[in-house]
């Protein structure tokens, strides 16, 4: 069993093997599996692994402070994964925006946020890839997720910070991608 593999188990336990979640992170696997390129040799499986679990905290058995990479990391840390894959599933797609206005800031603050290549190409991918698994174009992707939360989400009061950062992520991987090619 590879990392992935023990990933991808992981997230079909808690997330539920017929749910929309497992769905959506199917498709981010998938997705981040064609960002393999973008990354170091050294951090391909550690993208796809993240990819599988980068939502485990949506889990209704994991809920602890509600906010999804928190929860997700702290299982993560529970039973031991790798501590850059902890630090991956509690800060993709800039929850720290989202945990500051949430005011769980410092607890998000005991992961590592590495922005690097790989943590780039993971919240790509997230943010390409709709509920069900279906890919969308980044900007469909941030507004419909802001159509979700509802405009007074703590999501809808960050994005005027959060925004630019995702759309930061997107331009710098895209350019990884053009020269990888
Ligand atoms: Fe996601």
């Amino acid at each position: 069993m590879t990392i992935v593999d023990d990933a991808r188990a992981l997230a079909g336990e808690l997330l539920g093997v017929d749910s929309e979640r497992l769905r959506h992170t199917a498709g981010v696997a998938g997705r981040a599996a064609e960002l393999v390129d973008t990354v170091p040799a050294d951090d391909r499986e550690l993208l796809i692994a993240g990819a599988w679990l980068h939502d485990i905290g949506y889990a209704p058995a994991l809920r602890a402070t509600g906010f999804h990479p928190l929860d997700g990391a702290d299982e993560l840390r529970r039973r031991h994964w790798a501590e850059r894959l902890c630090g991956l599933v509690a800060h993709h797609s800039g929850a720290a925006f989202v945990a500051e206005a949430r005011g769980l800031a410092d607890e998000l603050g005991r992961y590592h946020d590495e922005r690097s290549a790989l943590s780039d190409a993971l919240t790509y991918a997230d943010q390409t890839v709709g509920p069900d698994g279906v890919r969308m174009r980044f900007e469909d992707r941030v507004a419909d997720m802001l159509r979700r939360h509802g405009p007074d989400s703590p999501n809808a009061s960050v994005h005027v910070r959060r925004g630019p950062y995702l759309a930061a992520v997107v331009a710098r991987v895209e350019e990884r991608l053009r020269s990888a090619s």
